[in-house]
């Protein structure tokens, strides 16, 4: 049975007095990234203390912990540098035939519609985006869009404004039973929404590491189903090719490809500094257990919209929502400068699209929500 976790305040290196409900902007670095990067910068300041094993090996464990998080193999992750190169690396490896339908939801992420406007010109495929609908179940509002013309759907596993959820398990077998692809974009959910692989199968799963995975920025990871692993990557990298072990035979230029889903891995993937803290970050997520997390954070922020609604604030209906991503509706819209009234009290949320986004994590203590709500309230 998942279990609400204790505020875990004491691994961070947040002032007491910084209310951070901003996760879904960015999420902070445990202090043991923070250490894994000390350690790394000063490895870098001595370089001949890095051999040619250390372009592989922490590559490979952080491949390795990612792939635990979601149930898949380490064979079938990538090392990407945001979401956008691996919803680039979807696009550029799903057909989309011309005439057919590939489907956005509204007000998605930008990195997340671009890619799939080019493919659309380049294939004669349309976009058919899925308006937001007005009793907020998402779900159905996707399932009833998912037809024989349908190719493809792109999709987070919760809207990034006000998260509201996407039941991905449901989705994913409508979408074969049409013979369509689905690429995921779980950059506001992984790490702190359980999501298992084996149920959801997509296509392709993308999330940067820099929000919910409490990692370094210009890092993320790309799942690839193993029917793609003959794919064409982004890149052509000399470390993605067969034999890249060996260096000094890299000038016997090989036309083969490391195993699995590596060939979509990003040049210079080796990276020598956020790896070491993509490693901590995610063994931290690990030990916490994305369950409990789920659980805690689901108790947070019904119990803020529980209190927002008493001043007249309204959300995404708890069932129809992940629990860790709250967005608070204001009659009216978001009022001018609240944001930013907040952030002058050190009490931090963001807006995105007309909801104001309050985002904790187990690092938040019942003192912070106290001052947002306290501070909400004076506001109105
Ligand atoms: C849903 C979603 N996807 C992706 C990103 C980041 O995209 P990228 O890694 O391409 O910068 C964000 C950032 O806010 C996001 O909210």
């Amino acid at each position: 049975m998942p279990a609400p976790i204790p505020s875990q305040r004491h691994l961070f290196d947040i002032p007491a007095d910084i209310a951070w409900l901003n996760c879904a902007y960015m999420g902070p670095l445990p202090r043991a990234a923070v250490a894994a990067g000390e350690r790394a910068n000063r490895a870098k300041a001595n370089p001949w203390t890095i051999g040619p094993a250390d372009f592989f090996s922490a590559a490979e464990e952080a491949r390795g912990l990612f792939a635990r998080l979601i149930g898949a193999m380490a064979d079938d992750i990538a090392i990407v540098p945001s979401a956008s190169y691996g919803m680039e690396t979807a696009a550029l490896n799903l057909a989309a035939r011309p005439g057919s339908r590939i489907l956005l939801l509204e007000e998605e992420f930008p990195s997340n519609v671009y890619p799939w406007r080019e493919l659309a010109a380049r294939s004669g495929a349309r976009i058919d985006t899925v308006a937001r609908p007005g009793d907020d179940d998402w779900t159905a509002a996707v399932l009833a869009a998912i037809g024989p013309d349908v190719a493809i759907a792109a999709l987070g596993h919760n809207h990034w404004t006000d998260g509201g959820l996407i039941d991905l398990e449901r989705v994913g077998e409508a979408l074969r039973a049409v013979g369509a692809s689905l690429a995921v974009d779980a950059t506001q959910s992984l790490g702190a929404l359980p999501l298992d692989i084996r149920r959801v199968r997509p296509d392709f799963l993308v999330t940067a590491a820099y929000k919910w995975l409490l990692g370094p920025y210009s890092l993320g990871f790309l799942y690839v189903d193993p029917k793609h692993h003959g794919g064409r990557p982004l890149e052509q990298g000399w470390i993605a090719r067969a034999g890249s072990e060996n260096f000094a035979g890299l000038v016997d230029y090989r036309d083969d490809y490391q195993p699995g889903a590596r060939r979509f891995d990003m040049g210079e993937r080796a990276n020598f500094l956020t790896m070491p803290q993509a490693i901590a970050a995610l063994r931290q997520i690990l030990d916490w257990g994305v369950a409990d997390i789920q659980t805690t954070l689901a108790a947070a922020t019904a119990g803020i919209a529980a209190r927002a609604s008493t001043m007249g604030l309204g959300s995404v209906p708890g069932a129809l929502r992940a629990g860790h991503f709250l967005g608070l509706r204001f009659p009216g819209g978001v009022p001018d400068g609240l944001g930013q009234r907040l952030a002058a009290e050190k009490i931090f949320i963001s807006v995105r699209g007309s909801a104001m986004r309050v985002t904790p994590h187990v690092y938040n203590t019942a003192a912070d929500i106290e001052r947002f709500l306290d501070a909400l309230a004076r506001a109105l």
